[in-house]
This record gives structure tokens, sequence and C-alpha cells, in this order.
């Protein structure tokens, strides 16, 4: 691609996360330009394409990897069309920036890796965190050393926003652990250097019974712990559909603790009485004492805040891979694991939904 000529995008799903990318590109990502929109609702596309000013619409996705000046597009449909149209996408040589997760099945992920490896487009995926300076100021810190090494990545992601009807369907989504945790698989990963080793996971509806008769799998609330390749640990928690949100819910943290009680700086501040307590009862450190190993603790424990909006940021970075060849911040490559861990937790308590283990609300069956 000419590094001096203008990108033309084409955003394919014209929905919630369609139309933040499609207004990101109108009010000015470097370099791009919203060309053409794509939504099977006829509907839907034309006002779309009225509120943004974009002529082409199309109810085919097809029809706009066709479109002349397309050539790179945003994937924003149901998770479960992401594979046929990536694939497609890559096929017509189009440059790809796919919502997360990236797909339903690892299979469909390695259909999607080896399609645009064999077209030679760049194929990213929407994880947001992944351009966010504080997580990547974070993950400087880890990867310098500065905070000793990573013992535990908690992770906590409750979505307020009500799901979609596709979304109770599993075949559709795989479910919140994809739909709104597939960010904190990410992060767990990315903060810690690893792969996933074990997964553990439970779940059950809490909130949401209008979707029980008919999709009896579909969870809301979910909570996973694993164990990395490298010995670390993550620990998951994950909601969806959180209307009234007790603040702690909509909040969304990463804390990296590391060996604390194995940190001579730490251990020479210690009073010997505490040396032998756990690190998260360091409260007991003396007043004379506490100054020094809050210090210590805070530079060696990070919580970092998540960015709850698809910015400019992201979208901009839809241009740097194409103009200088550098690496995107959130490849498919990386991405196409966290299939895996839902897949994994799928074959635990998260698939036994449905059968008598399947929790729901403590204060309904109490009543
Ligand atoms: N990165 C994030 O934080 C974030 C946030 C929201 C959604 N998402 C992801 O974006 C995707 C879409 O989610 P959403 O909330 O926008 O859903 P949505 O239901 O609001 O939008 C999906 C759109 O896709 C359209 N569509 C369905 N089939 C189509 C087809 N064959 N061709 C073209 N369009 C088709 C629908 O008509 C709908 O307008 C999901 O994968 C979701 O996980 C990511």
């Amino acid at each position: 691609m000419d590094t001096h000529s203008t990108i033309g995008v084409a955003v394919i799903g014209t929905g919630r996360a369609g139309m933040i990318h499609a207004a990101n590109f109108v009010h000015g990502v470097r370099r791009c330009r919203l060309v053409a929109l794509a939504d099977s609702v006829e509907q839907a596309v034309l006002a779309a394409g009225n509120e943004l000013g974009v002529e082409d619409t199309y109810t085919d996705f097809r029809a706009a990897l066709r479109h002349p000046h397309v050539d790179a597009v945003v994937i924003a449909t149901p998770t479960s069309l992401h594979a046929e149209i990536a694939v497609a996408a890559a096929e017509h040589g189009k440059h790809i920036l796919c919502e997360k997760p990236m797909a339903i099945t690892v299979a469909e992920c390695d259909a999607m890796l080896a399609a645009t490896e064999r077209a030679g487009v760049v194929l990213q995926i929407g994880f947001m965190r992944r351009y966010s300076e504080d997580f990547l100021a974070a993950k400087a810190r880890i990867d310098a050393g500065d905070i000793g090494s990573v013992v535990q990545v908690k992770t906590l992601t409750h979505g307020p926003s009500q799901p979609k009807p596709w979304m109770f369907n599993l075949q559709h989504s795989n479910g919140p652990l994809a739909e709104v945790n597939s960010h904190d698989i990410d992060t767990v990963r990315w903060m810690s250097g690893s792969e996933f080793a074990d997964v553990y996971a439970i779940a059950g509806n809490y909130r949401t019974p209008e979707a029980q008769s008919t999709h009896p799998d579909f969870y809301d609330q979910v909570l996973l712990v694993s164990r990395m390749a490298n010995g670390g640990q993550g620990s998951i928690s994950g909601a969806q559909g959180v209307k009234v949100s007790s603040g702690a819910d909509l909040d969304v943290e990463i804390e990296i603790a590391h060996d604390l009680l194995h940190d001579r700086e730490l251990l020479g501040v210690l009073p010997s009485e505490v040396r032998s307590v756990r690190a998260n009862e360091l409260e007991l450190v003396q007043d004379a004492r506490r100054h020094q190993a809050d210090d210590i603790r805070q530079r060696r424990h990070l919580v970092v805040r998540a960015p709850r909006r698809l910015g400019h940021r992201r979208a901009a970075d839809l241009v740097a891979p194409l103009e200088h060849g550098d690496a995107p911040a959130a490849p498919g490559e990386q991405a196409s694991g966290d299939q895996a861990v839902v897949a994994t937790a799928d074959h635990q308590d998260v698939g036994a939904l449905g059968h008598a283990s399947y929790g729901s609300a403590p204060s309904a069956r109490a009543a």
C-alpha cells in the first residue's frame, strides 16, 4: 500500500460497536476514510449511512468487500459471523480489524489466521486495553522487572449493558466469558506473560430470567481461576447485564501481586513478628515502619483502570501496521488462544449450566 494514500474503510455490522468505530472514522482517524457500511438489516444500514453521511451502504457484506475504494474492514457483527467475514475479507485482500472475541472456536481462529497469512493482510482484534496508556505503562513496568515477578493477575469486568438477544445463544456469542471477559482473558495472558495451563470456572444465571427457558445454558455471572504455564495465577470475575451497579461492579481493575514475602527490600523493613504473616496483612506493620512498607508495597502492586470506550486511539492503530509494517498491538495470533480458554471453561461448570447445579439468585431461592 502506498504509504501516503488514504485508507478506505468499510464497517460491517452497524450495531453498538460498529457505530462507535464508524463514528471514530468519520470524526477523524488519520489517513482513514469511511467509504462503506454493511448490515444485514436494511433499515439499520440506511439509518447509519444517513447519520454518518456515507452513501455506499449494503445489506450483503460481500458487496462492501468488492467496493473498489475499500482497503480495510472493521468486523462488528455477532461473533459467530466473524470467521466467515474475516476469511472473505482476506480473500478480497482487505486488512481487518475484527471485534473481540475473535471467533467462536479455535478452528475458526485458525482459518482466519491462515487466510490472512495467505493474503498478506493485517488482522487485528478489538482489545482496546492493548492501546491504553495505563495498561501499556503497567506492562512496561512488569517487563522492566520493576515490581518483581508477577504472581497473580486479578481482573474484574462486570458489563453494564443488556445482552442483545443473539448473545443469549452461546452458539452465536460463546457466552459472557467470551462476550465480556475475553478482555480479561487477554489481560491475564498479557500481564502474566504466559499462556493458560489450567482453567477452572463456575457460572450461573442470576439476573436474566428472560433467557432461562429459551437459553438454559446462558449464564450472567462467572468466576474463572487459572494456573498459567509459567506457574503464575489468574482470576477473572465476570458478569453481563449488571443493570444496577454497586459501583464496584462497574470497575475494571487489574491487580498484579508479586512475591512480597520473598522481597528482601520489604523484609528489611518488616518487624520480625510480621514476617510470617501473609502479604495482605501488612497492616500489622508498626507505625514507624508503616510508611516505608506502604511505599514499597505501592511501588510493587499495580492497579490499572481499563478503558471503557472504544476510542479513537484503537481505530487509529489500524493505520500503523499498514504504514510502517509495525506489528499490531493485538494481533490475531494472540487472541486465538482465548477461544481455547472459553472452551475449557465450557467443559467444566459453565458447560453444566441448565443442570441441577445451575446457579440462581440466592434471594429468589430463599423465597
Ligand atoms: N471491544 C469491545 O469492548 C466491544 C464492545 C461491544 C461489542 N463488541 C463486539 O462487537 C460485536 C458486535 O456487538 P454489538 O454489541 O455491536 O452487537 P449489535 O447486535 O449491536 O450489532 C451487531 C450488528 O451486526 C448486524 N449483522 C448481523 N448479521 C449480519 C451480517 N450477516 N452482515 C452484516 N451485518 C450483520 C446486526 O444487524 C447488528 O446491527 C460482538 O462481537 C461484540 O462482542 C466489542
